[in-house]
């Protein structure tokens, strides 16, 4: 990497992404309803997930009347958001020290600068990582005389900086919505499958569904939900309550006419934590690593249990959401795992784990909720309430086939209990 490069992305004043071998296959636009039409038909179409637009700017107003706008820079490997303001939208200068840098992270992409309101105001710098392709964000304090943002939590470790989405997306914007006053993200969600997949298909490259940002009461992260409008598409219910899961036992959520086109609600009661696992300190790191060795195949004490989503009916090809929990001195650790390896029967496509830890007050709840919304080949899951969110692209070659399933299961030793189970088919969007 050249030793020092000063590198503004101007591109994300218009696209917010990056200018790379993968350019060719980000920005396929739907055009016209009759082309969205006959994209629809095509393999691992999306139904209610759309490809993406354009993305927009978030500038801000200073009280000295200035607009400001934070640009991603890398500058000899560290990463930064440079400041530059303007009186009319068109002069911009840049201000003498950045809205914020750290060391090491390299590349910044899409810089995003918003607050939300808690208990008290905190301040959201989200920065699109080249490094790692993963969109992270910092909390904290803005002193807007001196122009700069200060994280609550100081560590040049980027590997460990809090992120929208454990899985597949980047380069997100956020919006304020002035009519319902919340403010909505959404991200670029790319392909898991080849170029040549995607000439076939006519299309690359989704948004995720619209999600509402929220600030959790604890102020330590964010909160993400998708935006209530989505529920429009929700069409058949089913409703199931009080089944107890035993380890090994995993139960169909039958009734959904179109199970690969779906949005499922559980939540999972936990009885007896008494009997989980011990955690061991070093695995704190590396969730994704600790999701492949310890995934839904390997037996547990609390967990895995979750769902099974876009599975064939004999269970050949599934893509696993799952829960699992550790003791600790200091009480518990909720691991939360999407894992694709065994989501297709075709060998060439990725087929990553995912992971993440849950900051969840297990103890005191005694339950953990899931949601996730299922759509062809994109599988976006909230756990705890949307505390930890997971977004996956899957290309099970059972969707093709017409036999898609969905099912619970539980692989630790303990009895779990699904208190409740909403499940909807998805109506198809339309695009005017
Ligand atoms: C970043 O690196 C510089 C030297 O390149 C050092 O002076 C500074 O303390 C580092 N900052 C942090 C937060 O480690
Ligand atoms: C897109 O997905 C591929 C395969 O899953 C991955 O290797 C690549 O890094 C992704 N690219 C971007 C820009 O996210
Ligand atoms: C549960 O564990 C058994 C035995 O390890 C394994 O054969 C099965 O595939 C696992 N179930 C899931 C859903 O991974």
């Amino acid at each position: 990497m050249a030793s020092s490069i000063l590198a503004l992305i101007f591109a994300s004043f218009l696209y917010c992404s990056s200018v790379d071998a993968n350019y060719r296959r980000n920005f396929l636009i739907r055009e016209s309803e009759a082309e969205a039409d006959s994209i629809a038909n095509t393999k691992y179409r999306t139904a209610y997930h759309f490809q993406p637009l354009h993305n927009w700017i978030n500038a801000w107003l200073g009280q000295d009347g200035l607009w400001r706008i934070a640009i991603g820079a890398e500058i000899g490997l560290k990463g930064r958001a440079l400041l530059y303001k303007s009186e009319d939208f068109m002069h911009w200068v840049q201000a003498a020290n950045p809205l914020h840098a750290t060391n090491r992270s390299g590349m910044w992409e899409c810089p995003d600068f918003y607050y939300l309101d808690g208990k008290e105001r905190k301040y959201v710098l989200k920065m699109s990582l080249a490094e790692t392709q993963s969109d992270t964000y910092m909390l904290g304090g803005y002193d807007e005389d001196k122009d700069v943002f200060s994280p609550d939590d100081t560590s040049d470790d980027y590997s460990i900086w809090l992120r929208y989405d454990y899985g597949k997306f980047y380069a997100s914007k956020t919006f304020f919505d002035e009519k319902e006053k919340r403010r909505v993200l959404w991200g670029w969600v790319n392909e898991s499958d080849n170029i040549a997949d995607d000439v076939t298909k006519g299309w690359s490259g989704i948004q995720s569904i619209p999600r509402v940002v929220t600030l959790d009461p604890n102020a330590r992260q964010l909160v993400q939900w998708p935006v209530k409008e989505l529920e429009l598409l929700r069409r058949k219910q089913i409703d199931l309550h009080e089944i107890e899961l035993k380890k090994g036992d995993f139960v169909e959520i039958e009734g959904l006419k179109t199970p690969d086109q779906a949005d499922v609600e559980v939540e999972f009661e936990l009885p007896n934590l008494e009997t989980a696992e011990p955690f061991d300190a070093n695995w704190v790191l590396d969730p994704p690593k600790l999701c492949h060795e310890k995934g839904s195949l390997i037996n547990g004490k609390v967990g895995p249990f979750g769902l099974l989503v876009l599975a064939s009916h004999n269970l050949k090809e599934y893509t696993s959401i799952s829960f699992r929990v550790f003791k600790y001195d200091k009480g518990y650790q909720v691991l939360m795992c999407s894992d694709q390896r065994r989501s297709s029967l075709r060998a060439e496509v990725d087929k990553p784990t995912y992971g993440a830890f849950v900051d969840t007050d297990i103890k005191k709840d005694g339950k953990i909720s899931l949601r996730t919304l299922i759509d062809h080949s994109v599988v976006e899951s909230f756990g705890a309430e949307g505390r930890a969110c997971i977004t996956s692209r899957v290309y099970p070659t059972s969707v093709v086939r017409g036999d898609p399933h969905i099912f619970t299961f539980n692989n630790g030793s303990e009895s779990v209990k699904i208190s409740k189970l909403k499940a909807w088919n998805m109506a198809r969007a339309r695009i005017s």
